[in-house]
């Protein structure tokens, strides 16, 4: 498997944390950690803080965008947010699909499908996150849930325009809960994926498809799941808050691209 182009990538989600002064802080700060070497850092920060996390990592190698947006382009759809309102603010990319809007939010996969286009649309790469809950995993229904979430979320997507999404597997048994998968049941999952983002595309637009993997990542555990060969990159909430933590995932994950 030719895995020679795909990036490695570090994403923060930060959730519903931090204030503008803040991010501006912690952004200053890993300004200073970051090195040639380390592969490429997304933060996730809430919308407020997008213009000013954007104004300081220009030119830094720190990519920003945020963590939702609607599927409409404008309208009156009171507290929502549009994707070209993000990109305005300079966001250059945004998670979809989290669990935690599928869960409390409830946002169905055809919901999610809308916003990934909308998304590319307005030139914002897209990290889409699937991922099963434990009562699926003990079923033994794991495959089918990502297989349908991968398919019904990308439905319609053209494959010339695949290479705008990043996958994310977040078993939603391990997001926030302390319990990681191991590196081997991340792999397994991942492996699968990319069966099943080729069988919507075709092998060297699945094989050039980060995928990455979260939940309750930590600098303990970061480096055994980056060394499996399907695991590009990792999607990381708690331990992102902290710049410690942080750049020790950030650090430990190793160079540039996945070779
Ligand atoms: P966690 O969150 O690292 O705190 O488990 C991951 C996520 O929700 O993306």
């Amino acid at each position: 498997m030719s895995t020679e182009n795909r990036q490695k990538i570090i994403v923060a989600n930060w959730k519903m944390y931090k204030t503008i002064g803040e991010t501006a802080e912690f952004i200053k700060e890993l300004i200073q950690e970051l090195s040639e070497q380390s592969p490429s850092v997304y933060l996730a920060v809430p919308f407020t803080a997008i213009k000013t996390a954007s104004d300081l990592a220009e030119g830094n190698d720190i990519v920003i965008g945020a963590q939702n947006m609607n599927d409409a382009s404008e309208g009156a759809f009171t507290g929502e947010i549009a994707g070209r309102m993000l990109k305005d603010a300079g966001a250059k990319f945004v998670i979809l699909g989290h669990s935690e809007r599928r869960q409390i939010y409830k946002e169905s996969n055809a919901f999610i499908n809308r916003k990934v286009k909308r998304a590319i649309k307005d030139d914002l790469q897209a990290i889409l996150c699937v991922g099963e809950t434990l009562e699926e995993r003990e079923e033994g229904t794991t495959q089918e849930i990502l297989n349908k979430q991968i398919t019904e979320c990308l439905e319609g997507v053209d494959v010339s325009e695949l290479n705008k999404i990043i996958l994310a597997y977040e078993p939603i048994w391990a997001i926030g809960t302390g319990k990681t998968a191991t590196p081997e049941m991340a792999e397994e999952a991942h492996q699968f994926c990319r069966q099943s983002l080729k069988n919507i595309s075709n092998k060297e637009t699945a094989d050039s498809i980060s995928i990455l993997y979260g939940g309750s990542v930590k600098p303990d555990n970061a480096k055994g799941l980056m060394e499996q060969p399907d695991i590009d990159g990792l999607l990381v909430g708690g331990a992102s808050l902290s710049l410690d933590s942080f750049f020790k995932i950030v650090n430990d994950s190793g160079s540039e691209s996945k070779k």
